[in-house]
């Protein structure tokens, strides 16, 4: 009980300060556009250090830590909703097991997505993160508005045929996309470049990030790079595979890049030292510190 009083305190205490205290505007910087070089704080998965990833309070979090965008997971349900969860199967972050795609929308809304945080992580666990639902996309959208940015990635869409199409839709009926190009509340990323090509022929007008997963030390071509600049706007990698020339050539091609998912300071501060445009983080708040300090 101590515990979750004292929790709860410093919960309150960290936004109260982070929204005091942080520069940028989640949702309002016309200059924190994805298509400028204006340096990007991504929330990855909501500010997942601090609250179960993927659910409004996460991404709450992260927009009172003044993020520029929400990452979003989507996957899709048995009957063709689009959920916000990283895992193809519910097990690892809900009570429930199985997976998404065998699954109704309303057998997810049964499910518990913030007791497995509380348990993993009992010193920020809170009573308030005990039964939290999975959102859809569409909720999170409906929550967070028209004045808030969404990073979206098309998971596993192998798995789920119609998975874009789905996405695009969502997006038009909430006027999430920006035919001129020029306000853009949504990027939307994959590992699939099929994926991405699609997006790019369903609307073209939303702005893709190239995600490349290496398993060893990050190398490109600069053939590849030409290739990605025919539909991508940037690309998304492991921060600790790539070093200094990978970014710096990735940035002479005209490419954003936007390394995931870095949770110190001092991999921060040598990833903005070299010259990366924004960052994948659950620490959103330790980020915008930095950023902060090198003002
Ligand atoms: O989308 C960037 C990063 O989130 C990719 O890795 O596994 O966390 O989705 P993952
Ligand atoms: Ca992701």
């Amino acid at each position: 009980m101590i515990k979750i009083k004292v929790s709860l305190l410093g919960l309150l205490l960290l936004s109260l300060v982070v929204s005091k205290n942080a520069k940028g505007a989640w949702g309002k910087s016309k200059e924190a556009e994805s298509n400028s070089n204006q340096f990007l704080t991504i929330a990855h998965r909501g500010a997942s250090g601090h609250a179960p990833e993927h659910t409004m309070t996460a991404y709450q979090l992260g927009k009172d830590m003044h993020s520029d965008y929400i990452e979003i997971d989507l996957q899709m349900t048995k009957d063709g909703v689009l959920i916000v969860m990283h895992d193809e199967k519910v097990n690892r972050t809900t009570n429930g097991s199985g997976d998404v795609k065998d699954m109704l929308l309303s057998d997810i809304k049964k499910l518990d997505a913030g007791s497995w945080f509380n348990a993993a992580h009992p010193e920020k666990a809170h009573f308030q993160y005990k039964g939290l639902q999975v959102p859809t996309l569409e909720e999170v959208i409906e929550t967070f508005g028209k004045t808030s940015r969404y990073y979206i990635e098309t998971k596993a869409p192998d798995v789920y045929p119609g998975m874009e199409e789905e996405l695009v839709r969502v997006l038009k009926k909430h006027k999430l996309i920006d035919q001129k190009g020029r306000d853009n509340k949504v990027v939307v990323q994959s590992f699939s470049q099929d994926s991405l090509l699609k997006m790019k022929q369903l609307a073209p007008e939303i702005p893709l990030v190239q995600l490349i997963s290496y398993s060893t030390p990050a190398i490109i071509s600069d053939a590849e790079l030409d290739d990605i600049k025919n539909y991508a706007i940037g690309v998304g990698v492991n921060h600790k595979r790539i070093a200094r020339d990978y970014v710096k050539q990735v940035r002479n091609h005209g490419l954003l890049i936007h390394p995931y998912t870095v949770n110190k300071r001092a991999d921060m501060e040598r990833l903005i030292e070299w010259g990366v445009t924004g960052i994948f983080t659950n620490y959103p708040d330790v980020l915008k510190a930095v950023l902060k300090k090198k003002e």
